[in-house]
């Protein structure tokens, strides 16, 4: 796989200064400039100002110089041309205008993080103490951008975009509505969502375990319950434990742990999948806000306001 991870988003906000507070207490370390970075990949999460809220850039890694060619040469296939810098390819996904940026960059590699101790019948990891999750003193702070989720009003168009375009690999569908897309071994790192108007539906950031995705949901409800949206549950597509917040701008970020890896497409056999599965694995129900965000009728207006 030439292209091998998302390096950063950079979502539009109208009220920055508000949104950044709220990704700094989600663990995120504000630099100067108006980036955030995680701990193991650096500078991930750029915030700058727009009119409504929205996904404005992604950058994905890729190996090689002659990636950016094949890239270029399957874009121009769909009609759609790219402009090449250096050892940056620039294209704009053509439903949603969102700016994607391939560039040549290393492969991110983590240091191991040594297993959590848990104990099961007969299997007793831990023996005369509390679970460490309780011992941790030290705030969240997120790993790694995990994925972004981004609404289309042409789901076809979008995906086919991502795909046959920038050769990202299907890992699971729900027919017609939703492509969960991988550029790494990461079960999706796109996730191209069917919807009313075009947006951001969520940023998703790996933490060590499902300890960490709760206790980085506690911190951040602590005197915010608002920010509350779905969790704790797991999701059947990508495995991974999951707990959704919301942004001041209305978007949300996810924590996550366990997410399923896809090291050789052949040992993946994507599902379509049905009824709730597409959603979840277990966890309390989804609230309707999670599937329709309160501002989406807003936006909708505002989408179809004249210019
Ligand atoms: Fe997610």
């Amino acid at each position: 796989m030439s292209l091998h991870g998302l390096l950063s988003v950079t979502i539009g906000v109208p009220n920055v200064e508000e949104t950044a507070a709220y990704y700094a207490d989600f663990g995120l370390a504000p630099e100067a400039d108006g980036w955030f970075s995680t701990r193991d990949a650096g500078r991930q999460l750029r915030l700058v100002a727009a009119p409504t809220r929205r996904l404005v850039e992604l950058r994905i890694g890729v190996d090689d110089p002659d990636d950016l060619d094949r890239t270029a040469a399957s874009l121009a296939r769909l009609g759609l041309t790219a402009a090449r810098q250096g050892t940056t390819l620039e294209t704009a996904e053509p439903v949603t205008g969102t700016r994607v940026a391939l560039e040549v960059a290393p492969r991110l590699r983590q240091d191991l993080v040594a297993a959590t101790p848990y104990n099961g019948p007969g299997r007793l990891e831990r023996q005369g103490n509390r679970a460490p999750g309780f011992m941790r003193q030290d705030p969240v702070r997120p790993r790694k951008l995990g994925h972004a989720v981004l609404g289309t009003t042409d789901y076809a168009r979008t995906t086919q975009f991502f795909a046959d375009g920038l050769g990202f690999k299907v890992s699971d569908r729900i027919a017609g509505i939703a492509a969960f897309l991988r550029c790494s071994t990461d079960h999706h790192n796109v996730l191209v969502l069917a919807a009313p108007v075009n947006f951001l539906h969520h940023t998703s950031w790996q933490v060590d375990d499902i300890d960490d995705v709760g206790r980085g949901a506690q911190s951040m409800l602590e005197g915010n319950p608002e920010r509350h949206i779905w969790g704790l549950g797991r999701h059947y597509a990508g495995s991974n434990f999951f707990w959704y917040l919301k942004d001041p701008a209305g978007n949300f970020s996810e924590y996550y742990s366990d997410m399923d890896c896809i090291p050789e497409d052949q040992l993946w056999t994507p599902e379509d999948l049905e009824g709730a599965r597409g959603l979840f694995a277990w966890g309390p129900p989804p609230p309707a806000s999670f599937l329709h965000p309160e501002d989406l009728a807003a936006m909708m207006t505002g989408a179809h306001a004249p210019r």
